[in-house]
């Protein structure tokens, strides 16, 4: 057997039964994660702001192989109790929690010029202040069985990009999360990794303001900022989700890990 079928095997057959609670998973990266998950074996519990748009996400995501139902839990995560019922949602259902991937996030344009307050806050509280919440109450658990974490930052997180400043901000926060997270909870066995997509095809950048046009300039420039001379794939994202919170990825924590077409690399610092 090949080296990397092995690690396919491994990926697959220790996620089956984990219990997984994914954020942002009606959208995106979360989204492909949840499919990609279900068809591990893994039983899910999604959230998304959504209620409506988490009740479409695929049947393969709200039915296990052995028609054991996944959990929905739908709310807004910067509310307090929202993320508490949560956590309390899946323990009572399951009874357990094995992984948590903190996915759900948002874009916003602008510098410090331009970026008020208001916009601050609203980045910080759903990419940095809920991830802090959800995780703590998560950890307890998380110890139990010795599980794990996966975060999604950004190449963001690792290089300074004018015009996105409070994302990149809370992507380096999330970033640093990780490794001092890694650090505390290593001795009880628990992993904390990260993952640092570069651009991503997806409705992120529809969600922060680009009109139809702008998204397709933007992603037409994407050939150029990054190395392998294309944006990726929502299934790109989910693999390296899926590798890390595996057995494959026994002896890996505290690592942010690029899925950015060697952008990190790079030395331009365009959007
Ligand atoms: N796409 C990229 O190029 C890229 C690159 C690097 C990192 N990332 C990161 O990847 C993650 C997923 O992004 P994506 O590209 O898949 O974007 P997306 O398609 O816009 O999905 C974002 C998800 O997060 C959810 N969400 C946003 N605010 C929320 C809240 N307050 N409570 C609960 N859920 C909330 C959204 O739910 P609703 O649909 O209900 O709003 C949506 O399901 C984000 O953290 C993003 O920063 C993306």
């Amino acid at each position: 057997m090949t080296s990397q079928l092995c690690c396919l095997v491994l990926m697959g057959s220790s996620l089956k039964g984990k219990v997984t609670l994914i954020t942002g998973a009606s959208s995106g990266i979360g989204a492909g994660t949840a499919v990609l998950f279900a068809k591990l074996g893994a039983i899910l519990a999604l959230n998304d702001k959504d209620v409506e748009n988490l009740k479409k996400v695929p049947k393969e995501c709200t039915e296990c192989g052995d028609g054991t139902q996944h959990l929905l839990v739908p709310g807004d995560l910067t509310d307090e109790d929202t993320v508490k019922k949560t956590v309390e949602e899946v323990i009572a259902r399951f009874g357990r929690l094995d992984v948590l991937v903190n996915n759900a996030g948002i874009l916003a344009f602008g510098g410090i010029e331009t970026s008020d307050l208001a916009t601050y806050d609203r980045v910080m509280n759903i990419n940095v202040r809920s991830v802090y919440q959800l995780t703590q109450l998560c950890v307890p658990h998380l110890i139990k069985t010795k599980g794990c974490i996966v975060n999604v930052a950004s190449v963001a997180a690792l290089r300074a990009y004018p015009g996105t400043l409070v994302y990149c901000m809370s992507k380096s926060a999330l970033d640093q999360f990780t490794r001092c997270v890694a650090l505390e909870l290593a001795p009880k066995q628990v992993r904390v990794n990260a993952v640092c997509p570069g651009v991503i095809v997806t409705n992120i950048f529809k969600r922060a303001g680009l009109d139809a046009k702008e998204t397709a300039v933007f992603l037409e420039k994407s050939k150029q900022t990054h190395a392998l001379g294309r944006p990726g794939e929502v299934d790109e994202v989910a693999h390296s989700i899926a590798f890390l919170a595996s057995d494959a990825a026994s002896f890996i924590t505290g690592v942010s890990l690029s899925i950015d077409g060697g952008r990190h690399a790079m030395s331009p610092c365009e959007i």
